[in-house]
């Protein structure tokens, strides 16, 4: 492996890969690009604590992943799937689950619903079945406008 190659594996296994990523993408090198892209999808992993929370990783706010971690439910209809999300979450003008947010694997907004404090913090999605018999990799988050972001990392299998 080249120097450069090792430098941009380097950076990109970083938190700041995802935000490199685009500067990197107007290189137009083909063989740069997809060294990026394959180290960045592990970047999630090592974020340092209390970016993003997870139920593994709850970092200060540990205790709370039950009422923050958004609930998935999956119903498929045809070639449709209906997400339904919900967190446990109470909702008070003073502390609510602002947003739910959907993206896939790709990074494509599947879908997003902002909550006003006075709403059930449950929102429904559809989404195509994915195709080829294949896994569709989800990234579901709930945000709490006092408790930040929390996301469920899953697979959708139809
Ligand atoms: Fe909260």
């Amino acid at each position: 492996m080249n120097e450069r190659r090792r430098f941009l594996r380097m950076i990109a296994a970083g938190p700041a890969g995802a935000l490199l990523l685009p500067i990197f993408s107007q290189t137009g090198s083909q063989t740069v690009m997809a060294d990026v892209e394959c180290c960045a999808a592990s970047a999630l992993g090592k974020l340092p604590e209390n970016v993003i929370y997870t139920k593994d990783r709850q970092g200060r706010w540990k205790g709370k992943a039950g009422s923050h971690l958004p609930i998935i439910d999956v119903q498929k209809s045809g070639d449709k799937v209906t997400l339904q999300l919900q967190t446990r979450h109470g909702m008070s003008e003073s502390h609510y689950i602002v947003r739910h947010t959907v993206v896939n694997g790709e990074g494509q907004v599947l879908g997003a619903k902002t909550f006003h404090w006075k709403d059930e913090p449950v929102s429904s999605f559809e989404i195509d079945v994915p195709s080829g018999g294949k896994a569709k990799e989800l990234f579901v988050m709930s945000y709490c406008n006092l408790h930040d972001l929390w996301l469920v990392q899953t697979k959708l299998e139809v």
